[in-house]
């Protein structure tokens, strides 16, 4: 199955999936890292790789269709079937969604449906939770609305800060996200129906 990611930071994510990839554990082609910010670490990870990267500068273009149109045809040309969101930091517009609609996943840092959009780190931290979690759900245009695919809880620990809670939710990402594309790419899900 050809997969392409999109992310716009660090990329420890990408990492994760390139890392299963490598091993065995995930069978997917990384065709394509798609990155909204042409300096961000994870362009280095792609290229330490192999792995090609489309980079753009949403600032450049009149409007998110216009920057998404030319990321479908991007997609088109590299054959690309399913799409992981890891650390995207945008909403997906209806041009990617007409295209790829239940073949988007994203990952989310928190137990949803609580503490969606930016920071749920800090959010579960200043809501004083006992738990928290991460979730890895389908994509709509809502911020972090759509169906839910997987989620485990994470405990929030006496004296944790954003940086320890944080460590704790990303081990975790790193192993539950390539374990469930591997599940959705090999049986074909697509929007929970297999194809
Ligand atoms: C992850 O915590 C993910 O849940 C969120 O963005 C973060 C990306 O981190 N959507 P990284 O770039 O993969 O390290």
């Amino acid at each position: 199955r050809k997969i392409a990611v999109f992310a716009s930071g660090s990329g420890s994510n990408f990492q994760a999936i390139v890392d299963a990839v490598v091993a065995g554990e995930l069978q997917a082609d990384i065709q394509l890292l798609v990155c909204d910010k042409p300096g961000a670490k994870v362009v280095d990870r792609a290229r330490k790789h192999g792995i090609p990267v489309f980079t753009f500068l949403p600032k450049t273009f009149a409007s998110k269709a216009d920057f998404e149109k030319e990321i479908v045809s991007e997609l088109q040309a590299y054959g690309v079937e399913f799409i992981v969101l890891a650390g995207y930091m945008r909403l997906i517009g209806e041009v990617l969604l007409g295209a790829y609609e239940g073949r988007i996943v994203n990952i989310h840092p928190s137990y949803l449906p609580a503490f969606p959009g930016k920071n749920a780190v800090g959010q579960a931290l200043e809501a004083n939770v006992a738990e928290t979690g991460v979730t890895v759900h389908y994509v709509d245009s809502g911020m972090d609305t759509g169906p839910i695919i997987e989620q485990v809880k994470i405990p929030v620990l006496p004296g944790d800060t954003e940086t320890t809670l944080q460590e704790r939710i990303q081990k975790a990402e790193h192993q539950l996200y390539p374990a469930i594309i591997n599940k959705l790419v090999q049986k074909d899900i697509v929007g929970g129906i297999v194809q």
